[in-house]
């Protein structure tokens, strides 16, 4: 038996996380107060309330971002399956802080490592990452500062990077870090994602980069740190902002789209939302009405309050507010309830109606793709010449 009786990795989260133990055990730090108030005004909840909990290298980030220097941020996607409320977060920080400190964000799709993952056609995931793509772009990030990668798609670019970091890892540093392989394509993605988290240097020159995701992908941020440290690229070590697991309908704790719990789909409308928060949603509340009345609720595992608490309910105020009325038995389950359904619901139909204002996805994304000197000057500063074909 193990020490921990939980497993986090990329591929696989089982057990009951300890999420201080998993960042001693992954080796980050904690993200300390005094970094949280070097956040741009207004704070974010996601970091007022602990949801990023977790950091490697961020005082370099928020000193450039504080002093108007160049900085950036990588964010990315699996297209597997349609997006959820969970999936998203990320993203709107991202935005949040592109808005408040001008941060390049860049959006990887890792559809190659989708298929090594996951039972599903290569057709499939094409048609997730098209879908995937819209919603994205829904979050209206700013294009002239915002590049979207598709690994298969932006191949010219993402494998010669990837190829010439790949050498700089080894088997068993692989299975040390992710458990033994299913197959090759997994050996080799590392160096795929480590690609994601340098691209914005390689392309625009040696400056901080964060990477805010949840702790399952700290993996990946390690092996690509550690080949930014081999010091053949001008590259600093990627920065990470690690968040907990957003609660899933059944309860904290749990996560995933495959749980037997539905998740709250990006594309879901309010009558969906209100269903399946009063059918699912795991309540802290007490099972009568006089009882809860007399008793009160547990807010901390009420999975209506936390997603309030951990995203659609900005004003502190407002939450501690809901938190003292539930816990006080004035507040029931049910009304609760009604109260993250429509903030949820609203924020659902605000990013809907910004998804069908889009046009044809090529037409958006140009955009936001590298340009040719881009994919270049990455290339260059990977170390390859410019044509390896015109070569004399
Ligand atoms: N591996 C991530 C996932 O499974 C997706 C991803 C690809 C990503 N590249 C990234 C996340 C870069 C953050 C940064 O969800």
């Amino acid at each position: 038996m193990p020490a921990e009786n939980f497993t986090v990795t990329p591929y696989a989260v089982e057990g009951d996380v300890d999420y201080d133990r998993l960042r001693d055990q992954f080796g980050a730090d904690r993200l300390t107060h005094e970094q949280k108030t070097r956040f741009p005004d207004p704070g974010h909840p996601l970091v007022r309330r602990d949801v990023f909990y977790a950091e490697r290298d961020i005082d370099s980030f928020l000193e450039a971002a504080n002093g108007g220097k160049a900085h950036s941020i990588v964010t990315g996607r699996g297209p597997s399956g349609p997006m959820h409320i969970g999936h998203i977060f990320p993203f709107y920080f991202a935005k949040y802080l592109q808005e408040q400190t001008g941060a390049l964000v860049y959006i990887p799709l890792s559809d190659d490592e989708k298929h090594f993952v996951k039972e599903k056609s290569l057709d499939e995931i094409s048609d997730y990452t098209r879908q995937n793509l819209r919603d994205l772009l829904a979050v209206g990030f700013d294009p002239d500062r915002t590049r979207i990668i598709v690994d298969t798609a932006d191949a010219d670019v993402v494998y010669p990077l990837a190829a010439s970091f790949a050498k700089e890892v080894t088997q068993s540093t692989v299975d040390a870090t992710y458990g033994e392989p299913e197959n090759i394509g997994l050996s080799f993605y590392p160096a795929v994602q480590a690609t994601h988290l340098l691209l914005p240097q390689l392309v625009d020159g040696r400056h901080p980069t964060l990477v805010p995701i949840a702790v399952d992908q700290d993996p990946h941020v390690r092996v690509c740190r550690d080949i930014a440290a081999k010091q053949r690229y001008d590259v600093a070590k990627p920065g990470a902002l690690l968040s907990k697991f957003l609660p899933s309908l059944d309860g904290p704790g749990k996560m995933s789209t495959s749980d037997d719990a539905p998740s709250i789909l990006l594309s879901d409308d309010r009558e969906t939302v209100v269903d399946k928060i009063h059918t699912y949603a795991y309540s802290g509340g007490q099972a009568s009405i006089e009882e809860h009345r007399a008793k009160g609720g547990d807010p901390e595992v009420d999975v209506a309050y936390l997603f309030l608490y951990y995203f659609f309910e900005e004003s502190d105020e407002r939450i501690e507010q809901l938190a003292a009325a539930y816990r006080e038995g004035t507040l029931l389950s049910g009304e609760l309830k009604e109260v993250a359904a429509e903030r949820i619901a609203d924020f659902l139909a605000d990013h809907q109606e910004r998804r069908a204002a889009l046009g044809s996805l090529e037409e958006e994304l140009s955009g936001y793709r590298l340009t040719e000197a881009e994919r270049q000057s990455a290339r260059r500063r990977a170390g390859y010449p410019d044509n390896a074909l015109s070569q004399q």
